[in-house]
């Protein structure tokens, strides 16, 4: 009966929305039919449009205290609000929590997915940071390894500063040079002081840095990263950790294909057909040069390659010189050092100087003066500090016992046999 009676109510009331005691009498009905949200709406829109209408406001607290189940206190006048912000309020009192939380209380799946999705978004391409030639490190600047240094004049400098004669006698100017040998011991300082030799421009690219998983973006940023060194050639263009992209394109999976791509394009600008590639000179450098591409190492790329081996005593001299001159320091053997120091990688020297020079602030701190770095600080830092490229030149063993075929590694077997190692 009351249902019939609500109905027409509602048709009423659409066709006279202004009418307030009209709807105001609906609203009683809803509420006494326990159709507390829909009374709730149209006391709202009566206190819209009549702030202070006191029918609407009593049955305001009677509805809403039936909502929540406990008497509400409704001010005698109707907050002076925004009308929006007034419908807002009720509103939140119209939402039936629980029921919420029941709905909610059931587990939903993460919005995660477990396998990851290659995808990226399309973004400018890299800005390569160019170092200008001023005040630039030389070969001078690199302590001992005169064995290195000759075969880097040999096989790169000295075509390369003499054009004219190297190109008479069917030298190639193409091409770049490939830095191997067991990390820390200076073929990134090695690239530099190439560069300085050369007068050259020197940016250094990690590799990591170009690749992006948007194929899109790596091969902008490869060729940015070329576009850039050309425009400031004379360059030399340093890719460091090349083994990160120059990677066995056979060993590589279907799903680095994207890698595989990068690796065509590296030897496409490398190739120079497109582009001028004069006064750019390409070096790299890697700690696996076993693991590259063969494609990265044919004539015209990186098809020199020179050995950095570990500090030879005199590179170790001037490695220790320069991490120890700096501190204070009293009674040092820089002999007696050296002659411990054998297969120390540059990394290690100064790791042995600093772990020195520790022991000696922590006595200084202990006894309130300062104590310089001496031999028993270089001691006890020898027992903590040990060489790390043996590791690496046993792995080499293998490579020259087993690969050396073509005699890529005949720096290295040379190197191997003089520390009677192979
Ligand atoms: N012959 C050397 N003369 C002077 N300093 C050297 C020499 N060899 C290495 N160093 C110093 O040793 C440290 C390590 O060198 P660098 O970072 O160039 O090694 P790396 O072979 O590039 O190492 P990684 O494999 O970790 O990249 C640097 O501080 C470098 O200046
Ligand atoms: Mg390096």
């Amino acid at each position: 009966m009351n249902d019939v009676l609500i109905e027409s109510l509602i048709r009423a009331v659409q066709a006279a929305p202004e009418d307030a005691a009209l709807r105001l009498h609906l609203a009683q009905l809803l509420a006494g039919a326990q159709r507390h949200p829909e009374a709730l709406a149209h006391i709202n829109t009566v206190i819209q449009q009549d702030p202070g209408n006191a029918a609407a406001l009593g049955l305001l607290a009677e509805v809403t205290s039936a909502l929540i189940g406990g008497p509400v206190q409704v001010p005698a006048q109707a907050p002076v609000q925004a009308p929006q912000e007034q419908q807002q309020e009720p509103a939140k009192e119209d939402y039936d929590w629980q029921a919420g939380d029941a709905q909610f209380s059931d587990p939903i799946p993460a919005p995660f997915v477990e396998q990851r999705i290659e995808m990226g978004e399309e973004s400018a391409a890299i800005e390569p940071p160019v170092e200008p030639a001023g005040e630039p490190i030389t070969l001078a600047d690199v302590g001992g390894l005169q064995n290195v240094k000759d075969r880097l004049t040999e096989s790169f400098l000295a075509p390369m500063r003499n054009a004219a004669i190297a190109k008479a006698f069917g030298k190639s100017l193409r091409g770049g040079l490939l830095l191997y040998g067991p990390p820390g011991c200076g073929k990134t300082f090695v690239a530099r002081a190439v560069a300085g030799e050369l007068q050259a421009n020197f940016m250094a690219v990690t590799m990591t840095d170009i690749l992006d998983s948007y194929i899109g973006n790596t091969e902008k940023n490869l060729k940015a990263v070329f576009d850039k060194a050309r425009e400031n050639a004379p360059t030399v263009l340093f890719f460091d950790e090349v083994d990160a992209v120059g990677l066995r394109r056979g060993s590589l999976s279907g799903s680095a294909s994207w890698l595989r791509q990068m690796v065509n394009q590296l030897l496409m600008e490398m190739d120079s057909l497109t582009s001028n590639n004069d006064g750019l000179y390409i070096l790299a450098a890697t700690n696996h040069p076993w693991d590259l591409d063969e494609a990265l190492l044919r004539p015209g790329r990186l098809d020199r390659s020179v050995l950095v081996t570990p500090p030879d005593a005199e590179a170790r001299e001037s490695i220790l010189r320069h991490h120890l001159e700096r501190r204070p320091i009293a009674g040092i053997d820089l002999g007696w050092i050296i002659e411990r120091t054998e297969g120390f990688s540059g990394a290690d020297l100064e790791h042995l100087s600093t772990t020195a020079a520790e022991k000696a602030m922590m006595q200084s701190i202990a006894a309130n003066e300062v104590i310089p770095v001496g031999m028993e600080h270089v001691q006890q830092a020898l027992k903590d500090v040990k060489p790390s490229t043996l590791p690496w030149l046993e792995s080499a063993r293998n490579v020259v016992r087993f690969s050396n075929e073509n005699g890529r590694y005949d720096d290295l077997a040379q190197y191997l046999s003089s520390r009677k190692m192979l």
